[in-house]
């Protein structure tokens, strides 16, 4: 299925730099929309199958190549007039971001950034793994230029309505770091058995079967021809805030305001990776190097024998992949795993000091965050479930007494003494409630989308006319 499918699904694209192109066709501008898809996906678009092979030429000639991959909304798929029964059936994407702002309790769309507010038709990714953005940014220009397009007639082919630059970030290890200064991108569910070489998973498996991501593209005309959905949210970062309030919290739990463990109990993770629910004895046994550890290792955990007094229930990565704590609630851990999603955000927002060395008045309180990106197969059970059911619902997983929300991205009331910390690590008897951690996220605009397979791209006029002959019947 490689030829047909888009890349950056099965396997991130892990380049540094990117660009996320958002735009909305013109009015009366479909014959030319749909041969601009056409166009674009003959000359532009990178498949998986193109992707791993020039993954294994870079190693070869160290060449660096762009990834392009382009993503339509239900917006987009009704301006293109695709015939319902090829569109993506998944309820939740028919509605769109905007239509899931009271079920998320996302802030209101008013409050977004002028360009999400309105229909937004698609998206384009382009990302390059070279050390400047001077050649992405001028095949980003190239192909603004495209979408702009005017007709004869002075009518324009798309208006571009935002384009965020992703910008990684590494710390001293050369890991990827967000603003907060934690290491991001560990753990992920993994397609491929390569990847998993040398991996212990004794503890835990991140092999999962394609079909957590993958979804048959209705409009698809040739066998195996499969898309998936995908989640956008630019969520800007209040550092300054939330590095204050881990503080607080150190004196309040531990007497200590330069303790670095109540920062990674609100995370689930110590800023360089290592899991809270890891003891240093764990960590030796494990042989795991500090402090340039194998994060690959340091994934091969659950949480069977913490219940909560060493990662707090409430930390982030521990609400969103709880590893086993919603069995018996409803699910299996194979119900619970199917729930993943592959997470391929990347920050923005430029900072002149690194974050793991900015003082507390260097760091921003705003203009830098996560563009949260991810695939899957159903909206509604992955990231819908992950955002309502566990990280903003303060009884998952522990209704008595509540778990509280997950401190970075949960959103709904936020009552002080209700998430719970160990003050001495391990022991639950010292197990005491805090004052409220929160509210440093702020979703600045988002859209639902999907990546259609590359045979519905290449024939997007030739599908447009079988619509105008059902029509004429
Ligand atoms: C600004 C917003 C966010 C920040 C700063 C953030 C930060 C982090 C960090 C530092 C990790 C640990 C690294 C790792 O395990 O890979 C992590 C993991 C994770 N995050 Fe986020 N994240 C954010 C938004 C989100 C959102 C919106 C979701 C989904 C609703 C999400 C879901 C996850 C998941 C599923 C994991 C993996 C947990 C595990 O498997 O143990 N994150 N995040």
């Amino acid at each position: 299925m490689a030829p047909e499918l888009q890349a950056n699904i099965l396997k991130s694209h892990g380049r540094r730099h990117t660009a996320q192109l958002f735009f909305r066709f013109g009015h009366g501008q479909q014959p030319a929309a749909r041969l601009f898809l056409e166009e674009f996906a003959h000359t532009e678009i990178t498949t998986a199958q193109q992707q791993q092979a020039d993954t294994a030429q870079t190693k070869i000639d160290g060449q660096q190549r762009f990834v392009v991959t382009l993503l339509l909304s239900a917006a987009g798929y009704a301006y293109l007039d695709v015939p319902l029964d090829k569109r993506p059936g998944d309820a939740r994407f028919a509605g769109g971001m905007k239509a899931a702002n009271a079920d998320l309790l996302d802030p209101p769309v008013a409050t977004w950034d002028g360009g999400y507010q309105g229909a937004i038709h698609g998206m384009v990714l382009v990302a390059l793994g070279e050390r400047t953005r001077t050649r992405l940014d001028q095949h980003v220009r190239a192909i603004v230029k495209r979408l702009r397009h005017k007709s004869p007639k002075g009518d324009r082919l798309a208006t571009v309505l935002c384009v965020e630059e992703g910008d990684s970030i590494q710390n001293d290890d050369g890991q990827d770091i967000e603003h907060f200064g934690y290491v991001d991108g560990i753990s992920q569910p993994k397609f491929f058995v390569e990847e998993m070489a040398g991996l212990d998973t004794t503890n835990w498996d991140p092999l999962m079967p394609i079909s957590l991501v993958l979804t048959p593209d209705p409009a698809g005309s040739v066998d195996n021809s499969f898309g998936s959905y995908f989640v956008f949210r630019k969520l800007e970062q209040n550092v300054r805030g939330f590095k204050e309030r881990e503080k607080q919290l150190a004196k309040e739990l531990f007497g200590d305001e330069t303790s670095e463990l109540a920062g990674a109990m609100a995370v689930g993770r110590f800023e360089n990776g290592t899991p809270v629910t890891l003891s240093d004895d764990d960590v030796r046994i494990h042989n795991i190097p500090i402090p340039k550890p194998d994060l690959g290792k340091l994934n091969n955990f659950n949480y069977d024998t913490d219940p909560g007094q060493r990662c707090p229930f409430h930390s982030h990565i521990r609400k969103s992949t709880p590893r086993g704590d919603s069995v018996g609630l409803g699910d299996t851990l194979e119900g619970e795993k199917n729930r993943m999603m592959a997470r391929r955000g990347i920050i923005y927002g430029h900072r002149f000091v690194h974050p793991n060395q900015a003082e507390f008045e260097e760091m921003p309180t705003k203009g830098v965050g996560l563009l949260f990106m991810s695939f899957q197969r159903d909206l509604a059970a992955q990231f819908e479930f992950i955002q309502r059911q566990w990280v903003n619902n303060a009884e998952f997983s522990r209704a008595t007494p509540p778990t509280g929300l997950d401190p970075v991205i949960g959103q709904g009331p936020l009552p002080d003494g209700v998430q719970r910390y160990a003050t001495t690590y391990g022991d639950p008897a010292s197990t005491q409630a805090a004052s409220a951690f929160g509210g440093f996220v702020t979703l600045k605009g988002g859209e639902y989308l999907f990546a259609p397979c590359m045979c519905f791209l290449r024939h997007a006029t030739s599908a447009a006319t079988q619509q105008q002959m059902a029509m004429q019947h």
